[in-house]
């Protein structure tokens, strides 16, 4: 089956068969994306997500034929949110990203921003990572290049890969918690009961501010949430991806036939 494309009123969404097109996908966006703002801009910076989506999408990159044609040395990578835990921990975001991905393309170490949550204090490392992204957007030669910025104080990235969990939360944007209100923070750490852990996580403000943010969301598990998420009434605290609304940049959902299998279609579009 042809790839399917829906209009959401917030949003595009592009159906895919399986996760395996979808990662094949993906990649290809990311890879078009990435010449593009390298040729017009200098340098593509990107925020990624965990979770087993993006996961896919990593291997396909860091395998011919993008190995050899995407402009790695030009790509500075930073993350949307961690887990908590030393940068060699398994649930660490930055070592699943770096055994994928980052290890095994010609990506300069320098390039590489992680969020420094194994830092004993949970709110210290978020903020060490705010002043990061400070620096990297707005210190120096490299500041925010245009003027298009919605917020001016916040990163503008030019693209964001999130996930979505089956509860609704979106990096580290739990349902219910603190993190929702940040305001125009960079990046906040956040409680989350049902780990008793605290995560890092950018903000919605941060994300919102992105010239592209794309989820990616596969599994019968996704298919009821991404159904009240997108065509359900406006609850963000219940569905914290609902909160992701970019204010002058693009969102687009690529999802697969089993998350996307209780949408309506009567937004089908070309
Ligand atoms: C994380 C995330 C998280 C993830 C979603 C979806 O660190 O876990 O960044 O927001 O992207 O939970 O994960 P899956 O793709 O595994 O469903």
């Amino acid at each position: 089956m042809s790839t399917r494309i829906l209009q959401k009123p917030h949003a595009r969404l592009r159906i895919y068969r399986d996760p395996e097109e979808l990662a094949v996908k993906s990649a290809r966006l990311f890879a078009r994306l990435a010449d593009q703002y390298v040729i017009g801009c200098g340098r593509f910076t990107v925020a990624l997500s965990g979770g087993s989506t993006p996961k896919a999408m990593f291997s396909v990159l860091a395998k011919g034929p993008f190995l050899d044609t995407v402009p790695w040395s030009s790509i500075y990578f930073f993350w949307g949110d961690e887990r908590c835990v030393p940068p060699d921990h398994p649930d660490s975001n930055y070592r699943m990203t770096n055994e994928t991905l980052l290890s095994r393309v010609p990506v300069p170490r320098e390039n590489v921003f992680r969020i420094p949550a194994d830092l004993p204090e949970p709110e210290r490392a978020a903020a060490e990572y705010a002043a990061t992204l400070t620096r990297f957007f707005f210190g120096g030669s490299s500041a925010n290049q245009t003027g298009t910025a919605p917020l001016s104080n916040v990163p503008r990235f030019d693209l964001v890969f999130l996930g979505m969990g089956p509860d609704g939360h979106t990096a580290s944007l739990f349902p219910h918690t603190t993190a929702l209100q940040a305001g125009d923070q960079i990046a906040v750490a956040n409680y989350v009961e049902k780990f008793k852990a605290h995560r890092i996580t950018l903000t919605a403000a941060t994300i919102n501010n992105a010239r592209n943010v794309t989820f990616l969301a596969a599994g019968e598990d996704k298919a009821e949430t991404l159904k009240n998420v997108l065509e359900g009434s406006y609850q963000p605290d219940l569905y914290p991806s609902q909160l992701i609304r970019p204010r002058n940049g693009t969102l687009l959902w690529m999802v697969d036939e089993a998350a996307a299998r209780l949408l309506a279609d009567q937004h089908l579009a070309e």
